[in-house]
């Protein structure tokens, strides 16, 4: 077998054979297949497509490029939630240490933000002390002790995703749905768990800009999960405006620490209580009710402990931002839109999120919004704060938020549902 054959027989529209999936993965994690090859096949597959048998293998040959965590010893059932990213989503946060508080086990491996959308560990890590890397044992030693842990990947889980994200991150091969689909569930089903809630987020500050694109990669991530034995549902949610008030890391750990002290804004809360829902059903927890556990204090206690397991000081004051800049309503009327992509390319702007990798992330940078869509504004009425580390960075933000926001007299906003469907 060789990289050409493999290429040659999907450049012209072929079904890969399982045997030439296994061996393209397993020579491209070991360096055999070269990135040029690698990166002509992920554009073969962009164009043409794999069927469900050859996303199905694909996966499985990622998954079985590394390690594979195990959780049989815990006396609780493991269960976890992954979003496809979005603006001001911070569900993460709030969410694990409740499921936790209501009794399952929550053992989530989670990402960096890149480009507009925010990553997980960025925001936890603008908390004093905590740390993201964890070993195995000391995954599995949080989580027995809290019921929750949240960290990095290690390097041994899917190595062969991680080579093959960061080569079609430079070739213009992410957008392809049996790719997004193999790598997101390969790394979920390496992880262990035993139920898994997806988030797929529709709209502008989503990957998947329509509803019927986020209705495909849902169902065949489904497929995935459920072929692997694990109990997948999907969720497809709104990302057409920003979740909640608050878009960057720190203001985001605020904003999540007030949905677990009872309050918070009702999309975040709903949304929360919505997949935490649906986390319990699917570890066979139904009985349970995730707002008990927001009312009687105990999500907030669980977060506490989680926090301060991985180092971090749950009492510290969050880091701030050193400059702001207020955006004011341009006319009375209904805030109409409040666009996802526009705010979440000035949060990024302002330094909440990264342009390479390697860059170093402001936690104290984002956006605050006074107004969400469908709250009637005066005219110079504040609608937004900016916050910088660094006041050169306002000009840039602003230029992003051209035409992301609409007042009109009168006007009804065009939103979509918060929860769309479920898959
Ligand atoms: N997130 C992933 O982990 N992989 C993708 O391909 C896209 C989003």
């Amino acid at each position: 077998m060789d990289a050409i054959d493999v290429i040659l027989t999907k450049r012209e529209g072929g079904k890969l054979t399982p045997e030439q999936i296994d061996w393209v993965i397993d020579a491209y994690t070991r360096g055999a297949v070269a990135e040029e090859q690698m990166s002509s096949l992920a554009m073969a597959i962009l164009l043409n497509g794999m069927t469900r048998e050859e996303v199905a293998r694909w996966t499985e040959a990622m998954i079985r490029s590394g390690e594979r965590m195990e959780w049989s010893g815990l006396d609780r059932p493991t269960t976890d939630k992954h979003s496809t990213g979005g603006v001001g989503d911070k569900i993460t946060l709030p969410l694990a240490p409740l499921v936790a508080a209501c009794g399952a086990a929550v053992p989530q491996l989670s990402g960096r933000g890149l480009g507009h959308t925010g990553g997980t560990l960025d925001k936890l890590e603008s908390i004093p002390g905590w740390r993201a890397s964890l070993e195995p044992d000391g995954m599995l030693d949080v989580l027995r002790r809290t019921g929750a842990v949240i960290c990095a990947a290690g390097s041994g889980l899917a190595p062969a995703d991680r080579k093959l994200y960061a080569l079609r991150d430079v070739t213009g091969t992410v957008e392809s749905i049996p790719l997004i689909a193999s790598s997101i569930m390969s790394k979920k089903i390496a992880e262990g768990t035993g139920a898994l809630v997806l988030d797929v987020k529709v709209g502008s500050g989503a990957f998947m800009k329509t509803t019927a694109s986020a209705r495909e990669l849902a169902e065949t991530m489904v497929g995935i999960g459920v072929d692997h034995g694990v109990r997948t549902v999907a969720l497809l949610t709104a990302m057409d405006r920003p979740l909640g008030r608050a878009v960057g890391n720190a203001l985001e750990v605020a904003e999540s620490v007030q949905v677990l002290a009872g309050g918070g804004p009702p999309d975040v809360v709903e949304l929360t209580l919505t997949l935490a829902r649906e986390m319990l059903a699917a570890a066979g927890l139904s009985d349970r009710d995730p707002a008990d556990a927001l009312r009687d204090g105990s999500a907030m206690d669980v977060w506490r402990r989680m926090i301060s397991a991985q180092g971090g000081d749950p009492d510290a004051s969050l880091p701030v931002a050193r400059e702001s800049h207020v955006v004011t309503a341009p006319a009375a009327g209904v805030l109409t839109r409040l666009d996802a992509y526009g705010v979440g390319v000035a949060a990024w702007r302002l330094g909440a999120g990264r342009a390479r990798k390697e860059d170093p992330v402001s936690f104290g940078a984002g956006v605050v919004c006074h107004a969400v869509p469908g709250d009637e504004v005066a005219a110079g009425q504040p609608l937004l704060t900016l916050y910088a580390d660094d006041d050169t960075r306002f000009a840039r933000a602003l230029e992003s938020l051209d035409g992301a926001i609409e007042v009109e007299p009168g006007g009804t906003p065009d939103l979509l549902p918060l929860v769309i469907d479920r898959i």
